[in-house]
Order: C-alpha cells, then sequence, then structure tokens
C-alpha cells in the first residue's frame, strides 16, 4: 500500500515536473534576457559521466562519447553527453532560468564562467584512481582543482576577492560522486582491489570519510547552496544485469544495490553534520533513489517500455557503438546505453529532482547573508 501512494506521488511530481520543462523549454529557452534573470546568478556541477557535457572528449580515455549515435536528439549534435539528448543537469539549468546550457571547463572561457561551469568527467569518481583502468579522468578531487582555478578568474573578473566570494556565495553546487567508486572500482576487482580489503560498509566509510574533506573545501571555496546527489540503483542498469546476472524475480544486482545504501545513509548524515556547524550554508541531500525506484517495482516507470537494455547497440564496455543506428522510439527505453538514462528518463528524474529539492534550495537565499 504505502509503494502504490509513492507512486501515485511520483507520477503526479512527474506530470507537474514534464509541464514544467515544457513550458519552460517552449517559452523561454531561446528568450530569456537580461529582464529574465535564472532563479540562481550561476550553477556549477561536480559529477561524472551523468553530468559531463564534454571534458572527457579531449583526454585519452575510452570513457568518451563525441561521436553519433551520441547527441542524435541534442541541438548541437555528439558534444561528449553520455545521452542521446539533454543531461539531467541540462534540464535543471533549463528549469532554473539560464538562457544557455552550463558550459564544460575544458572550454569554458570569458565571463560565461560568471554563470557557472560543468566540471563533471566521464568515469570519474571521488578516489583518484576510480576508472582508470579506462585512461584518464578528471577526479573529484581534480575537478576542485579546475574550481580554484575558475575562482581565481572570477576574482579577476569582478576585481577583487570579496566580489568574487558574494558572487560565488549565491551560486547552487551539484555534486554528483560516487557511482563510479563502485560501477568502475569496487566492482572491478579484476582491476581494483577495494572488495578485498574493504567491506561494503567499511568501503562507504573510507569513501564518506574523503568525501567530506572534499566538500568542505568547496564549502570553503564559497558555497553556501549545495545539493549532494545520493547514488541511483547501480545495479538496476542493464550492464550490471548482464555482467552480474540477477537472481529470481528481481530484475537487478542486489548486492550492487544494497552497496550504495550504506554510502547514502552515511552522505544523509554528513548533510545534518555539515548543517549543523555551517549556519551560513544549506546543504540537501537529494534521494536519486525515489526518482527511479519504480524499476524495481512491477509497475514501469510512467511511459517507458524497455528496462533492461539500451536504446542503442553498444560495445564491450556498454557505451553505443559508433555509428550504428539507434532505436527509433526512444521515449519508450529508460536507457540510452548500458549504463545513462535515455533524456526521457533524464525529464522526469530532473523534473522530480527540481520540484521536490531545488525550489526549496534556491528559495531559501538568504541565510547566505547572514
Ligand atoms: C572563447 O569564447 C569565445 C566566445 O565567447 C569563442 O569564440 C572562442 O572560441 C573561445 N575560445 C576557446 C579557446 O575556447
Ligand atoms: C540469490 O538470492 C539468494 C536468496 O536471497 C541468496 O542466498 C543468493 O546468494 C543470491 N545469489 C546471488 C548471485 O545474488
Ligand atoms: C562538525 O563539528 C564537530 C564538532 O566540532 C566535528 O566533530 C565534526 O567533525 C564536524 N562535522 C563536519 C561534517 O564538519
Ligand atoms: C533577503 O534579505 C534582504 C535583506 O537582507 C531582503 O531585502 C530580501 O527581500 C530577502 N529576500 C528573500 C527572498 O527573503
Amino acid at each position: 500500500m504505502a509503494s502504490g501512494m509513492k507512486y501515485i506521488w511520483w507520477v503526479v511530481v512527474t506530470i507537474m515536473g514534464l509541464s514544467i520543462v515544457v513550458s519552460s523549454t517552449m517559452q523561454e529557452w531561446d528568450e530569456v534576457g537580461e529582464d529574465h534573470p535564472p532563479q540562481v546568478p550561476c550553477f556549477f556541477i561536480f559529477g561524472d559521466s551523468l553530468a559531463d557535457s564534454g571534458n572527457n572528449n579531449l583526454l585519452i580515455t575510452l570513457a568518451k562519447v563525441n561521436y553519433q549515435p551520441y547527441g542524435i536528439d541534442f541541438p548541437h549534435g555528439p558534444t561528449g553527453r553520455f545521452c542521446n539528448g539533454r543531461t539531467t543537469v541540462d534540464i535543471i539549468a533549463e528549469l532554473l532560468g539560464f538562457d544557455n546550457y552550463i558550459p564544460p571547463f575544458a572550454t569554458a572561457n570569458g565571463s560565461e564562467i560568471l554563470r557557472g561551469v560543468n566540471y563533471a568527467s566521464g568515469s570519474a569518481g571521488i578516489l583518484k584512481e576510480t576508472g582508470k583502468h579506462l585512461g584518464d579522468c578528471i577526479s573529484f578531487g581534480r575537478q576542485l582543482k579546475n574550481h580554484w582555478i575558475t575562482v581565481s578568474r572570477i576574482s579577476d573578473i569582478l576585481g577583487d576577492k570579496n566580489s568574487a566570494k558574494k558572487h560565488l556565495n549565491k551560486c547552487l553546487y551539484w555534486v554528483e560522486m560516487g557511482n563510479n567508486d563502485y560501477i568502475n572500482n569496487y566492482f572491478m576487482p579484476q582491476h581494483y582491489p577495494t572488495s578485498l580489503l574493504f567491506t561494503p560498509e567499511q568501503y562507504a566509510d573510507f569513501l564518506i570519510q574523503k568525501y567530506s574533506r572534499q566538500i568542505l573545501k568547496l564549502y570553503k571555496f564559497g558555497a553556501r547552496k549545495l545539493a549532494l546527489i545520493g547514488l541511483g540503483q547501480i545495479g538496476c542498469t542493464p550492464n550490471a544485469m548482464s555482467t552480474h546476472g540477477t537472481n529470481g524475480s528481481i530484475a537487478c544486482v542486489e548486492n550492487m544495490n544494497n552497496a550504495v545504501t550504506f554510502l547514502n545513509a552515511k552522505l544523509k548524515s554528513l548533510v545534518d553534520d555539515f548543517n549543523t556547524n555551517f549556519t551560513d550554508a544549506e546543504f540537501i541531500y537529494v534521494d536519486a533513489h525515489t526518482t527511479t525506484e519504480s524499476q524495481n517495482h512491477n509497475s514501469v516507470p510512467a511511459g517507458f517500455e524497455v528496462l533492461t537494455s539500451g536504446c542503442c547497440p553498444v560495445n564491450e564496455i556498454g557505451q553505443c557503438i559508433p555509428s550504428q543506428t539507434p532505436c527509433k522510439n526512444r521515449a519508450l527505453y529508460y536507457f540510452w546505453d548500458s549504463f545513462h538514462p535515455s533524456e526521457a528518463a533524464n525529464l522526469i528524474t530532473a523534473g522530480s529532482i527540481y520540484i521536490k529539492y531545488l525550489t526549496q534550495l534556491v528559495g531559501s537565499f538568504n541565510k547566505s547573508s547572514i
């Protein structure tokens, strides 16, 4: 019964989310000017392939996707986004009222950085070794170093450190790390020793200690509105299911999903601690789980028909094979390739996160001026 209620509520949120996305896209996307400022002046994004918008394109790595059919539904074609169209953070930028996508650090220049920068890097994690069997990537630690470069550029543009700090205090910060510390580390014993060294709970402890120091750095660089995104159900991706196999009626790899719940629980209490310790800032834990939970239920997320395989033919690392024709009915597929949700799924995730969490965070500006 409870899950039935949750599902109905989820559908309501979804519909609200979608109608906002649609109206924002149709009415304002190309027209917002100086007289319609976004709800926050700037949006900084830290993350992995779920948010990467081109930072990996120049790296030597297998984890880059600036080729067709990626971007088949994106206005600028293949950009390095691990999706057929917009990522969740692209859609959230639209919902926040930005008139352009947040530029990737790799190419951002000039005064556009005042609106924010996207540092996300496919295959990257909290640990610097995570994802390295695929090649180079920009770990969260390196993303923070890149942010420090942005901070000093902003000081130069605005004239002094104080003005930069004031500006940075008003921005929204999106931090979504950790998925690869499991997918491309803990659950790859052939490449990484972590599962021999740690139980899932010990590993979550190990990660959260590092993560908390990193997030603290972000606070020290001036972040005062931080959305920390919990890990999703990594055991429900087509890759997880085909690589590890599933167990009877539940169409997901349970031990993968169970492992991330330890980290999510610790992240949640870290957010509480941060809010207690830093009263001039607001941290929010975003439960990414709720937006995908119906994958685990018999009820298929509204509108999706295919959950267990991606839309494009994939190579051995689960990415689309270059130039192969993807499925036509992309809105029916929850997954685009073997790891990454389709734009249709991202629309639902972004809409529900925006309504459930971000409206609260961007609406509470004044805590930062205490
Ligand atoms: C910097 O931005 C301008 C547009 O503002 C663009 O024309 C130029 O190519 C960019 N430079 C680099 C190195 O990306
Ligand atoms: C399958 O489920 C059973 C019962 O929950 C459990 O004992 C077993 O270890 C599981 N096997 C795998 C491969 O997850
Ligand atoms: C919060 O402050 C307490 C007491 O100073 C400290 O022990 C704890 O580590 C702090 N937590 C965080 C997340 O900063
Ligand atoms: C924030 O505080 C300022 C004064 O400190 C006030 O003028 C403004 O209306 C407040 N904004 C909101 C959204 O409460």
